[in-house]
C-alpha cells in the first residue's frame, strides 16, 4: 500500500507546476471589477529625525493598498519570462535588498555586468538611480528590469496579459487604483505600485542613528574603536592623526551618501577612454564622466558584500585597503580625497567598526518588507 502512495507522490512531483500563463483565458472585454470595494487608505509616512522630506509624485500618493500591491509584484516571479526571477531574486531583504553576489543572475542563469544595489532609503535619492544614474525616478526604474534581456527577459505586453487574467491582481489593482475592469491593469500602474513599496523601505534604526539622530542617552553606546573610526571618516584632525576623507563623497547625514558621481580610483587605466565600464560617462556623454559611479549609501554596508559596481572587493577590509593605498590616478579622480591615507592596522579596524554602526537589522527584519507569498 505504502508503495502506491509513494508512486503517486513521485508522479505528482513530475507534473510541472502550473505556470501563470496557463489556465482559463478571461473574456475579451475583460472582467468587471466594480463589485470589489475601492476605498484606499492614505499611508502615514513618518520621516525619521534628521531625514530630508520625501518628494512623492502628485499622481502616485502612498496608500496601504498601493504598497501592498507593490510588495506582491516585487516578490512575484510572474514579472519574468519563465516565472523564475522576481525583483527580490536580486534584491533580497536579508541582504538589505541586494543579492550577495558580484554579478546578479537573471533568467536562464544569465550573468549581468554590474552588482545589484541595496534598495534602502532610495526614495530620498534625487540625482538618478542605478550606479550610473540613468533612471530618473523609482517609477521609471521599475519598468526596466522586466524587459532587460539578462534580468527578467519578458515583455510588458505579456506581463500585462498575465496580470489581467490573475484574480489576485484583478482584486489588488482594483483596491489600489480603483480600476473598473481588468483591462485597465497596465505597466504604469504596476510600476507605480512597486515604487510605492520601495518608498517605505526606510532605514533609520542603526547604532549610528541612535547616537546622532535619536539622542540616545547611553554615553557608552559607541566603543572607543567606533569613535576613533568616526574621527577618521569625518577627517576630525583635532581627535585623530589621520583623515579618511570618506564623508567627502559618502556624506555624514542620515542618508550616508552625497548622491553624486565620482571616480574613486578603483580602475587602473591610462586615459579616460579606457574604462571597461564608463559608468556615468555613458549616460551624460561627457568624457570627463567616464569611470564615475554613484557614491552609494553606506547604510547596511556590512550586509551588502561584495562591493563596488562590479563586486570586485569581497570584504570591507579590502575596500579600506583600496582607499588606504590611494587607488589609481587619472585626471577625473579627486586627488584631495583619493590619495594614500597612511592608516595603521588599528585605524583600519576603527574605520570598519564605525562602518558597522550603520547596520540596521530592524530594517532587514521588518515584517512589512518580507515576501507576502511565504
Ligand atoms: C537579475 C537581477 C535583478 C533583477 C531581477 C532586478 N534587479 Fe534591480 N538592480 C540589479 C542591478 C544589477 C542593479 C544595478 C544596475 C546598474 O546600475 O546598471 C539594480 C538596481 C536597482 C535599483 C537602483 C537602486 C539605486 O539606489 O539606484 C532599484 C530601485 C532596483 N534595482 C529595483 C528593482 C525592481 C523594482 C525590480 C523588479 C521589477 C528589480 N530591481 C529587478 C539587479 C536586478
Ligand atoms: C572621491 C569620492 C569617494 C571617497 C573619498 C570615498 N568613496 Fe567610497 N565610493 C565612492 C564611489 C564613487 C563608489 C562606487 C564606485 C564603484 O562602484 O565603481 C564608492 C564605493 C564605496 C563602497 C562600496 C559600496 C557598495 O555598495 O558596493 C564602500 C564600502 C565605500 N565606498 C567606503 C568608503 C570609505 C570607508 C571611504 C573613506 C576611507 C570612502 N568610501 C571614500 C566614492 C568615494
Amino acid at each position: 500500500m505504502k508503495h502506491y502512495f509513494l508512486l503517486f507522490f513521485v508522479a505528482m512531483a513530475l507534473v510541472p507546476a502550473c505556470k501563470d500563463d496557463d489556465g482559463p483565458q478571461p473574456p475579451a472585454d475583460g472582467v468587471d471589477l466594480t463589485d470589489i470595494p475601492y476605498s484606499p487608505t492614505a499611508y502615514q509616512l513618518e520621516l525619521p529625525p534628521g531625514f530630508p522630506s520625501m518628494n512623492i509624485p502628485a499622481d502616485n500618493p502612498l496608500t496601504e493598498q498601493g504598497i501592498d500591491l507593490g510588495r506582491h509584484l516585487f516578490f512575484d516571479p510572474i514579472l519574468s519570462v519563465d516565472s523564475t526571477i522576481s525583483c527580490a531574486s536580486c534584491h533580497d531583504p536579508k541582504f538589505s535588498f541586494t543579492d550577495g553576489k558580484a554579478f546578479s543572475t537573471g533568467v536562464d542563469g544569465q550573468i549581468g555586468t554590474r552588482s545589484s544595489m541595496a534598495i534602502i532609503n532610495a526614495a530620498f535619492f534625487e540625482n538618478g538611480l542605478f550606479w550610473d544614474g540613468r533612471a530618473a525616478s523609482l517609477e521609471d526604474q521599475a519598468l526596466q528590469p522586466v524587459e532587460n534581456p539578462i534580468e527578467m527577459a519578458e515583455s510588458w505586453d505579456n506581463v500585462e496579459k498575465k496580470l489581467r487574467r490573475h484574480p489576485l491582481y484583478q482584486k489588488k489593482f482594483r483596491e489600489a487604483f480603483g480600476i473598473k475592469n481588468s483591462k485597465e491593469i497596465t505597466r504604469d500602474l504596476a510600476a507605480k505600485a512597486i515604487a510605492q513599496f520601495e518608498r517605505i523601505l526606510i532605514s533609520a534604526n542603526s547604532k549610528f542613528d541612535k547616537k546622532f539622530y535619536q539622542n540616545d542617552p547611553d554615553p557608552f553606546l559607541f566603543s572607543d574603536l567606533e569613535t576613533d573610526g568616526y574621527f577618521i571618516y569625518f577627517d576630525d584632525l583635532s581627535n585623530s592623526q589621520v583623515a579618511g576623507h570618506c564623508a567627502h563623497c559618502h556624506d555624514g547625514g542620515p542618508l550616508l551618501t552625497s548622491d553624486d558621481y565620482f571616480n574613486n580610483g578603483i580602475e587602473d587605466v591610462a586615459t579616460l577612454d579606457d574604462f571597461p565600464d564608463p559608468g556615468r560617462g555613458a549616460v551624460t556623454g561627457k568624457r570627463s564622466d567616464n569611470g564615475k559611479f554613484r557614491a552609494p549609501t553606506l547604510r547596511n554596508i556590512a550586509l551588502t558584500a561584495p562591493y563596488m559596481h562590479d563586486g570586485r572587493f569581497q570584504t570591507l577590509e579590502e575596500v579600506v585597503d583600496h582607499y588606504n593605498s590611494g587607488g589609481h590616478f587619472v585626471e577625473n579622480v579627486n586627488a584631495q580625497s583619493i590619495q594614500p591615507l597612511h592608516l595603521s592596522e588599528y585605524d583600519k579596524q576603527a574605520l570598519i567598526a564605525f562602518l558597522n554602526t550603520f547596520t540596521d537589522t530592524n530594517f532587514v527584519n521588518n515584517p512589512l518588507f518580507q515576501n507576502p507569498f511565504e
